[in-house]
């Protein structure tokens, strides 16, 4: 069993060029296959509202189901780096409130650290929760949960105006003492430069190679969520026909009497059987 790596460890990976693994989990199984797969990182997202609710979006998710999403991410994976993900107006209140729910991740749940959304706007907030003693990881460009502010599901940066609020949110993170970063849906080069000038690691999703680590949602790469799919996926398996055509296999197995067979089946021990019609 590989050690569970921890903060430092991502630090020294940063440094010696050697890039981080990481995917989201929601479940004990997943969370299972993903430790076994070694990954070195797992984010319990609040993308569940979309993966596994079948919410339209970020928005509605609660404390109370992250919460629960990231114990059984927990036990299914316990030396793996598991972080929380702050959901919708859990942090956006007060700096007092941030600090509360995102102590409730790590009460409740275990988890290593949690990530929010946003740069200049939240800087207070990471610097109350980092105060208190939790790791954070900041999440800037794309940020879903404030996608209406964004015009929608859109990339940022793609111009030199854009490209410098980005830039202007790292150093925002960074300077608030978050010790990790995600940028979502940005053009390489301006998560290159972003990654080559913080010191602390900067991973992405969907803003390209050059950075210190990627990160997926895990029901885009098993092919497991139907509702569209972003230009920067990949889907290494398609588990929604898999398991569609499973199912259709067993509804066609019932129908025609060939499933349950006897290798299905308990047998009665020797004798008894005699005796159970001769009662009955
Ligand atoms: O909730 C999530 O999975 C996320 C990713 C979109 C980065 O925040």
């Amino acid at each position: 069993m590989p050690k569970k790596k921890m903060i430092h460890d991502f630090y020294k990976m940063k440094a010696e060029g050697q890039k981080v693994t990481w995917l989201t989990a929601y479940d004990f199984p997943t969370a299972q296959f993903a430790e076994a797969a070694g990954l070195d990182m797992l984010l319990v997202g609040d993308s569940l509202g979309m993966c596994v609710y079948g919410y339209p979006g970020t928005v509605p998710v609660t404390m109370d189901q992250c919460i629960v999403h990231c114990e059984a991410v927990r036990r299914g994976a316990p030396n793996t780096f598991v972080m929380g993900d702050m959901p919708f107006l859990s942090y956006q209140v007060s700096d007092e409130q941030a600090v509360a729910n995102a102590g409730r991740f790590l009460k409740e749940a275990d988890v290593d650290a949690i990530k929010l959304e946003g740069g200049v706007r939240v800087a207070s907030r990471i610097k109350a929760i980092t105060e208190a003693g939790i790791t954070v990881c900041g999440h800037i460009g794309l940020t879903p949960q404030s996608s209406g502010l964004l015009g929608g599901h859109k990339a940022q940066g793609r111009t030199v105006e854009s490209a410098k609020l980005v830039v202007q949110d790292a150093l925002a993170v960074q300077g608030a003492g978050a010790r990790l970063l995600l940028v979502e849906a940005v053009p390489p080069e301006v998560t290159k430069y972003i990654a080559e000038t913080l010191e602390i690691p900067v991973y992405s999703i969907g803003a390209g190679p050059d950075c210190d680590g990627q990160l997926l949602i895990v029901s885009d790469l098993i092919g497991q969520f139907q509702a569209f799919t972003p230009k920067f996926v990949k889907k290494y398996c398609n588990v929604a026909q898999v398991v569609t055509e499973a199912m259709k296999e067993y509804v066609k197995e019932v129908r025609e009497g060939t499933f349950p067979t006897m290798d299905h089946c308990y047998t009665m021990i020797a004798g008894e059987q005699e005796k159970f019609l001769k009662e009955v």
